[in-house]
């Protein structure tokens, strides 16, 4: 089948996406301190075949291989993580200077193959012992990671120019703190709404101190999900806006409209009981942002669940009484996600109808696990995902032509890697690992993606001439 490429604007940048835990390993090489992923990974019955991140890609050793692949593959950028317990073991104290010199070296290299290097300073590998003096429960761990913010950007700022302060703190603080599927396992209830408010305020810090140190481009990444409701009774319409308000709103409204969202007391009543909040919060998380990083892999919807019914939403500490529902009769992948490309665009341009203010967009992550395999002539042909790619970055391109301001499009992920608590499992790669040998192959949607990248440049030189390729 012969489809034409997304085509996307002039200078839009196309990157991969990785993070620290999920492809280093060297777990406790050159100083590194324990994480509460290394702690989590590592208690039985945690993640899915008791995989840890000790080893991972060992992208640790073999991130030169890694960054030949990338300039192979022809992006403008790269997104990466730094570890904090590389920086600071303990999380806070002087840096480790060997952990310093890697990211040092990663982004010399970067920058050697033209790539850019985008830093996210925070993807979920909090210093353990910051989590046993109560991690993001606290706001003293608001400020600490103002403090390893600053180290790093005194580091690689003259070289980087993108910063994400925080990768989806909806994860950290729910799927952390009150469902207890990821790291540090807890299942609380208000401590997980005070861990969303210091997430905002570490944020908040990391912006103050970024631009102290002359950053160029500040932003914050979150998983904002298209929220629809399963029918249009007044009850699941409700539902949904409960649901609206734990996934979007608590990081958007004081993000984007200087306020708490209004919808937190039929969210979560007695809950939220604001004591973790001071004044002057509102000013230092709204402060003014160079980029919104949107992640996007999948829709969702939601029905009532009245409290009294023993439901699957109960897993969590914070319980909003709503139920998951999948009434989407597409493809899911592997990880049982379904595959609504359409919903992405929705999603983008739902966002700039809301906040009109909205800073422009990065796509910084977007991907699909699927079942790879080896096929006889050694390569991958992974369509499914090739399809998953086209199909999204078109609906990116149709949010572009609506008026919505996406620069760029990371795809997660350059690696097959440790998926949480999925373990080794669930393959997101557009290069395939072997973790026995820890061979590269890349898939065939790495060349697709070449000839995409390829595909843009040659238009840019012909002034848009339209480029047909078939995928
Ligand atoms: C996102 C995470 C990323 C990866 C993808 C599949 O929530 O940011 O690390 O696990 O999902």
């Amino acid at each position: 089948m012969s489809t034409p490429f997304p085509v996307l604007p002039r200078g839009f940048t196309f990157g991969t996406a990785t993070a620290s835990y999920q492809i280093e390993g060297a777990h406790d090489e050159d100083g590194r301190g324990p994480s509460i992923w290394d702690t989590f990974s590592h208690t039985p019955g945690r993640t899915k075949d008791g995989a840890t991140g000790d080893t991972a890609c060992d992208h640790y050793h073999r991130y030169p291989e890694d960054v030949a692949l990338l300039r192979d593959l022809g992006v403008d950028s790269y997104r990466f993580s730094v570890a904090w317990p590389r920086i600071q073991p303990t999380g806070t104290g002087p840096a480790n200077a060997k952990g310093l010199d890697f990211y040092d070296r990663l982004t010399d290299e970067l920058l050697g193959a033209e790539i850019a290097p985008a830093v996210t300073l925070y993807h979920w590998d909090l210093p353990q012992a910051l989590e046993d003096l109560g991690g993001w429960r606290t706001r003293e761990t608001a400020e600490h990671f103002a403090e390893y913010t600053r180290l790093v950007a005194e580091r690689l700022g003259d070289r980087v120019a993108r910063w994400i302060t925080l990768n989806e703190p909806f994860c950290t603080a729910f799927s952390g703190y009150a469902e207890g599927r990821h790291a540090p396992g807890a299942q609380e209830g208000t401590p997980a709404l005070a861990a969303a408010h210091h997430l905002l305020v570490a944020h908040g810090n990391a912006v103050r101190v970024l631009r102290e140190t002359g950053a160029r481009e500040v932003g914050i990444t979150l998983n904002i999900d298209l929220v629809e409701a399963a029918s249009p009774a007044p009850a699941d319409v409700a539902a949904a806006r409960r649901a609206g308000t734990l996934h979007n709103d608590v990081w958007t409204e004081p993000l984007f409209a200087g306020r708490y969202p209004a919808t937190e007391a039929e969210t979560w009543g007695a809950l939220a009981d604001g004591s973790y909040r001071e004044d002057g919060d509102l000013a230092l998380i709204g402060a003014p942002l160079d980029f919104v990083g949107i992640n996007f892999y999948r829709p969702l919807t939601f029905a009532d669940a009245p409290h009294t019914e023993p439901e699957e939403s109960r897993r969590s500490a914070v319980d909003i009484g709503v139920r998951p529902v999948d009434p989407y009769g597409s493809r899911h992948t592997t990880m049982g996600w379904p595959v609504v490309p359409e919903a992405f665009t929705t999603l983008l341009t739902g966002l700039v109808a809301r906040y009109p203010e909205l800073p422009p967009v990065y796509i910084t992550e977007n991907g699909s696990a699927e079942a790879d395999t080896v096929a006889p002539d050694g390569a991958v042909h992974d369509q499914d995902r090739v399809t998953y790619l086209h199909d999204h970055l078109t609906a990116v391109a149709a949010a572009i032509d609506a008026g919505v301001e996406v620069r760029g499009y990371y795809v997660w992920s350059l690696l097959d890697n440790f998926e949480w608590a999925h373990g080794y499992r669930q393959r997101f790669g557009i290069v395939r690992v072997d973790y026995d040998t820890q061979k590269r192959t890349p898939k065939d949607s790495y060349h697709w993606f070449r000839r995409l990248i390829e595909g843009h440049r040659a238009m840019d030189d012909a002034d848009r001439a339209p480029v047909q390729e078939s995928r």
